[in-house]
């Protein structure tokens, strides 16, 4: 019954994170483990795949609350290879140090952690497919099948029963099965790009379009798929080639079937726009509702449940088969205006980094965005970390833990969750960034490659140390500095998208998203002049609701009266020379260029030995190499192939010297480790050393 699940044949084999046998490598007896098999039938081959394992308080179910603000269960994670009915694996321990390989746990690491008591324990397998992208990179990751790409129980997963489980303290083995796979809902089986991007039934108004995109298929090498739900307005009618309407492109997270602003889900929005009349109140009469065609993009991507709908060198050209595939499919099929100023990009969080980015990088395709609340706009406070000053992203300089969600309880601060306290439950869910949870993403699309072909992250998930390299990286995506460096370059956004941006947050934000927007709204001001960027800040207010916490009609009514005034006729046209046919950034063949496996290794070098007409007695310098950020360094001199010093650890960077005292070839190596890499030992040259 999986095979259904995954078009491509599943590959088993070598990832570029170390493979570790997980099973009869050491003697378990002493400690307290887990042992998982998998009932036979269950799997139609071997596996590669994340094993998460969840302890919930007795009597309640472990997946009831997996949040990390709330959860009460204990989360423990591995990695496995080639799991399958003849290889189960046992889970044992757990530590800071072997992420990649062993148990790592939250919110205590190891397993022998838990205190004894009864639990409710489940196991759940994510079973990853391993592709080599067209650049070269190879990895293993899952592809989503149209469920919002939940935490461990996605479509196609396995499961255990939930099992009562009574710790005794000592050593003890509990032994689980795979008995069960989640299912794939509203899939028969027939549907283009089978559970892809889902498959929802259309209604008179609400439409579902699903194409195979050329451009992110070539990159993944397998079908990809991107979809929109299409959300009709009253009086559409499909003869009629003549009424035209300009449309709203919602950028948010993964919306299912239902349509933008919850069109399906909220029954007096749905029953308002269908009738094509706004409901007074005791005060205003009826009137008629704007009109738009409503669209919302399916685009569920390894890494999340939505791609950030920009073009990136982790999750491929998934800007371009939104705005160069899927959009004309749209304006084919629909009664669109077919130009910049009746193209609005809105959504908040997510949505908001999502449509403010494709104004800035698309002003030829889109005339203006309404961004609520988004995602960091400036790397400068990336939440609330200080990511291009600060040295550590859990902890500021003086001790004290970097925040990184909070409420307001009777107008005062409460933390519910620190930066460590995410990042450490997220690395439980999947390691080298793919947990599918935010800050993974942020990585994935932010971040360029990592040498070991995954994203290079920015800082250290267990210890939070920042690599600056890595962040220097991160540029092309700090939207802020983006537009700053292009204000008056050939691209001349500051001409281009003068008046055309929309940004709106509440200083109580939840994820403190008002800092990024400060960041931004300070240095566009600084160059554009003071309100370049329209930014309102609402005191007081938290993450959530509509832009500017207007009521939804209101909202529409805005829009509407911005489309009005930009198009030919209204008052203000949307200049062509801010609209020009080009594109101003974000081009798919300049990130890959820029952040593709070829860059990664570009990146790359050998230890280098200056000794020219070396001799005896005389220092004999060399260069370490050049290699990720973050790739701890031990070095060693050989002299005629045999070690003359015991190994010592060096800083990347660095100029080693060495003072030989007899004649023969002498040879640096330096071998590097880090997290979710393959340790590698690189060999400098050998460099002849005379009398
Ligand atoms: C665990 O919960 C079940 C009900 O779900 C209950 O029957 C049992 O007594 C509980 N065990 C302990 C040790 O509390
Ligand atoms: C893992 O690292 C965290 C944060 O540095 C620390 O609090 C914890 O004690 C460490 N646990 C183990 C088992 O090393
Ligand atoms: C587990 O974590 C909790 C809270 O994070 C801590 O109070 C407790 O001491 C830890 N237990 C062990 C055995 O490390
Ligand atoms: C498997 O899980 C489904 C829910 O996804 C459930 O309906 C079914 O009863 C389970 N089957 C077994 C054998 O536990
Ligand atoms: C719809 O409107 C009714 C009457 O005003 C209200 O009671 C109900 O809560 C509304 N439903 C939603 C989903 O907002
Ligand atoms: C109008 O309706 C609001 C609730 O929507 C109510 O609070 C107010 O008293 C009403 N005013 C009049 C004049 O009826
Ligand atoms: C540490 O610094 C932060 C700002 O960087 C400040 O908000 C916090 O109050 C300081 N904590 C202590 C204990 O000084
Ligand atoms: C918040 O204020 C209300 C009303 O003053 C009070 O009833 C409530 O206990 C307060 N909550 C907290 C967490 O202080
Ligand atoms: C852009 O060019 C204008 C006019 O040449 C100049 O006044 C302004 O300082 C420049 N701004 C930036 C950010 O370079
Ligand atoms: C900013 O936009 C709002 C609408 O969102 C508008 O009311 C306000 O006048 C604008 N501010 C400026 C300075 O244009």
């Amino acid at each position: 019954m999986l095979k259904a699940f995954f078009l491509a044949s599943l590959t088993v084999g070598a990832s570029a994170i170390p493979t570790a046998r997980s099973y009869g490598e050491r003697d378990y007896s002493t400690d307290f483990n887990i042992k998982l098999s998998v009932a036979s039938g269950l799997l139609d081959a071997p596996t590669d795949g994340r094993i998460v394992l969840m302890f919930a308080p007795n009597g309640t179910e472990p997946l009831e609350d997996t949040d990390v603000t709330s959860s009460p269960n204990k989360i423990f994670g591995k990695n496995v290879y080639n799991f399958g009915p003849k290889h189960p694996v046992t889970l044992s321990g757990g530590s800071n140090e072997s992420t990649a390989t062993g148990v790592f746990g939250w919110p205590n690491v190891s397993l022998s952690d838990i205190n004894p008591g009864t639990y409710s324990v489940q196991a759940f397998l994510t079973r990853y497919e391993t592709v080599t992208r067209s650049d070269g990179s190879k990895v293993s990751v899952r592809f989503p099948c149209g469920d919002g790409a939940p935490n461990v129980n996605g479509f196609g997963s396995l499961m255990t029963s939930i099992t009562d489980v009574e710790i005794s303290g000592g050593a003890q083995i509990v032994e689980l099965t795979f008995n069960n796979v989640t299912a794939v809902e509203a899939f028969t089986g027939k549907e283009i790009g089978g559970c892809h991007q889902g498959n929802y039934e259309d209604t008179d108004t609400l439409k579902h379009i699903k194409i195979r995109s050329k451009k992110l298929s070539k990159f993944w090498g397998r079908h990809m798929y991107v979809g929109a739900n299409v959300v009709l307005p009253a009086g559409y009618d499909a003869m009629d080639k003549k009424t035209r309407y300009p449309v709203i492109y919602n950028q948010g997270h993964w919306p299912a079937g239902q349509g933008a602003y919850r069109y399906g889900k909220d029954e007096n929005f749905t029953a308002a726009w269908d009738a094509g009349v706004i409901p007074g109140d005791n005060t205003t009469a009826d009137r008629p509702a704007p009109k738009f065609i409503l669209v919302t993009f399916r685009h569920e991507a390894p890494y999340y449940d939505d791609s950030y709908a920009v073009n990136t060198a982790n999750l491929g050209p998934y800007g371009d088969a939104l705005n160069e595939e899927l959009i004309p499919v749209i304006e084919n099929m629909f009664h669109t205006i077919r130009a910049p100023y009746a193209r609005v990009q809105d959504g908040g969080s997510t949505g908001g980094w999502a449509s403010i980015a494709n104004l800035i990088y698309r002003p030829d395709l889109f005339g203006v965005c309404f961004s609520s609340y988004p995602d960091s706009l400036d790397f400068h406070r990336h939440q609330d970390i200080e990511l291009y000053t600060a040295s550590n992203a859990y902890k500021r300089a003086n001790g004290s833990s970097v925040p990184s969600i909070r409420t307001h309880v009777n107008g005062t601060e409460v933390i519910l969750a620190t930066a460590e306290l995410e990042n450490r439950w997220e690395l439980t869910f999947g390691t080298a960034s793919r947990s599918f949870n935010q800050w993974d993403v942020w990585d994935a699309v932010f971040g360029v490659q990592g040498y070991n072909n995954y994203p290079l992250e920015p800082w250290d998930k267990v210890t939070g140390e920042i690599y600056p390299e890595a962040v220097e990286y991160w540029k092309p995506f700090d939207l802020s500095n983006y537009v700053v460096t292009n204000f008056n370059s050939s691209r001349n956004l500051g001409a281009a998208l003068a008046g055309r941006i929309f940004i709106y947050v509440g200083t109580w934000d939840n994820y403190y998203l008002n800092e990024g927007v400060t960041e931004f709204q300070k240095r566009t001001d600084a160059v554009g002049g003071s309100g370049w960027a329209n930014v309102t800040m609402l005191p007081e207010k938290a993450h959530g609701g509509n832009y500017q916490a207007r009521e939804i009609w209101d909202y529409l009514e805005l829009v509407e009266r911005w489309v009005r005034d930009h198009a030919p006729d209204g008052r203000t046209p949307l200049s062509a020379s801010s609209t020009a046919p080009c594109t101003r950034g974000n081009v798919w063949e300049e990130v890959i260029q820029y952040g593709g496996r070829q860059a990664a290794i570009k990146r790359q070098a050998d230890p280098k030995i200056d000794g020219e007409n070396a001799k005896v007695g005389e220092e004999v310098s060399a260069s370490v190499g050049r290699w990720d950020p973050g790739v701890k360094l031990i070095a060693q001199w050989l002299l005629d192939r045999k070690p003359v010093c015991v190994s010592f650890s060096v800083e990347q960077g660095a100029v080693v010297k060495y003072t030989p005292t007899a004649k023969g070839y002498v040879q640096l190596l330096v071998t590097g480790e880090k997290r979710n890499y393959v340790t590698e030992t690189r060999k400098s040259k050998r460099v002849f050393v005379g009398r």
